[in-house]
């Protein structure tokens, strides 16, 4: 295999802002001692893996994130209206039950606290902690929804080239939806977004054991990420923009890392339709941070069908192939007459059946050396005219197709089932298992540096 090219590795280290220990190529790739490719995989990795063995993020147990089937259909949040599909599904949809929940509770009053944002009670955890939803509103009529649960935004609403609104992330009804289960609908991922391999590594000599939440791998933090913590919340808002910013401590020892690390996510929503997310953290022992937000996206709607039909271009020319578990194989490899190829656009869903399982790979960003926030990623669908665009200051973005819906977590009172490719996310990250592999761009944040990352996301729509 190639070495990564030392143009890309010396952008990939001038971006590691606060970071050090960005090594130069080579390395065999086999640090974490990923389950070893077929001769198949090595030929054609992007085409020859199955799924992980756990069926990845949908895990066993009603209280993690799989729905409790033995649940009626979920109510309407008060404040929350179900939100129907916006087009038909392409394909038969799956039997919805008759009618949509109505909401029992009177719907919790809103708070204005800025020109641009409101606050209301979205729920209490089981411990009695309130869990807060803000509601961002720019001068475009674009509308953001976040709750202190997770970070979770819950609704991304933008017009189509006819001006009709649409909450075009997946969600959930309610609190007690989120709390049953769910594959990390747009909540923020720590510490470490993405798999470390046999949920372990070594920092100084001293090896630090995780838990293997995802088959043998340990995947998006672990048991109880930072996605089930309910957040410091306080509103920002300025001239032309309106934000939440989000703070949790993270203890030492929690999830077996090491270092108390204390982050702050700010979402703020500006009147460009521009949601962006700047991540800091800083820790008291030498630890490894990768924080992402998890956003499922369909343009068309929150569940109008899949997404095959999303016209994508990623700025990447090069991805990480993966064994059977999701763990990279070693070096970068050109995505060059592939299907992984999206330097030009292209519909996902074009060359989606040569890819087993559908999409679920790091792919690793190119950017100049002196451009920090680059261009990640566009997407348009044709139907609605409507775009979405994302920078990032980070080193790769994980494009992963809902390849794990099944159809068993719904919404709008049960009229939506996410299917299998109804969403697709797009995590700006590092790369997967770096904290073993010291010739992939460093995740190891030490005392005194702050790890500092920015993705912007841009909506619009093409006429
Ligand atoms: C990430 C992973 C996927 C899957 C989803 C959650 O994007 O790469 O494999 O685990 O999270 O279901």
């Amino acid at each position: 295999m190639k070495s990564m090219p030392g143009s890309l590795t010396l952008a990939v280290c001038a971006l590691v802002v606060g970071l050090i220990g960005c090594s130069g190529p080579a390395g065999d790739g086999k640090t974490g001692k990923p389950a070893q490719p077929s001769e198949q995989a090595k030929a054609k990795p992007s085409d020859q893996r199955s799924q992980p063995p756990d069926k990845n993020a949908q895990p066993k147990k009603p209280t993690d994130t799989e729905p409790d089937k033995t649940k009626t259909p979920a109510q309407p949040t008060p404040g929350e209206k179900p939100q129907p599909p916006e087009t038909p599904p392409r394909e038969t949809p799956p039997e919805k039950p008759s009618q949509p929940a109505e909401p029992q509770q009177k719907p919790e009053p809103q708070e204005k606290i800025g020109a641009r944002m409101s606050k209301q009670v979205y729920g209490k955890m089981p411990d009695g902690t309130v869990v807060d939803l803000y509601t961002l509103t720019n001068s475009a009529g674009m509308k953001v929804k976040l709750i202190t649960y997770g970070g979770i935004i819950t609704a991304v609403e933008t017009p189509d080239r006819n001006g009709k609104l649409a909450n075009i992330t997946l969600y959930r009804d309610s609190l007690e939806d989120y709390l049953a289960g769910h594959p990390y609908f747009g909540c923020i991922v720590g510490r470490y977004a993405n798999r470390i391999a046999k949920g372990r590594f070594v920092i100084d000599g001293v090896e630090y054991k995780l838990a293997t939440n995802n088959g043998p791998n340990h995947l998006h933090g672990g048991v109880k990420g930072f996605d089930k913590y309910v957040w410091q919340a306080s509103p920002v808002e300025g001239d032309g923009y309106a934000g939440v910013v989000l703070k949790h401590e993270s203890p030492d020892g929690d999830e077996g890392y090491p270092g108390k690390l204390s982050v702050t996510v700010t979402y703020t929503l500006n009147d460009q339709n521009e949601l962006k997310m700047e991540y800091v953290a800083t820790t008291d022992k030498p630890t490894h941070v990768n924080l992402t937000n998890h956003a499922y996206w369909n343009l068309a709607g929150a569940g109008a069908g899949d997404i095959l039909g999303h016209v994508l271009m990623l700025n990447a020319d090069r991805f990480l192939p993966v064994d059977d578990t999701l763990i990279p194989l070693g070096e970068p490899r050109s995505v060059k007459d592939t299907p992984m190829d999206f330097t030009s656009p292209k519909t996902i869903g074009s060359r989606i059946d040569q890819v087993e399982g559908g999409y679920d790979h790091c792919y690793i960003l190119r950017r100049s050396p002196d451009e920090k926030l680059a261009l990640a990623a566009r997407v348009v669908e044709p139907k609605s005219g409507r775009t979405m665009e994302i920078r990032t200051t980070k080193p790769a973005i994980q494009f992963y197709t809902g390849n794990f819906l099944d159809g068993s977590i719904t919404a709008a009172g049960g009229n939506i089932s996410y299917e299998k490719h109804y969403g697709f996310c797009l995590e700006t990250e590092y790369f997967p298992d770096s904290p073993n592999r010291p010739e992939y761009p460093s995740t190891l944040l030490k005392p005194g540096q702050t790890y500092h990352h920015i993705t912007v996301h841009k909506f619009g729509v093409e006429k």
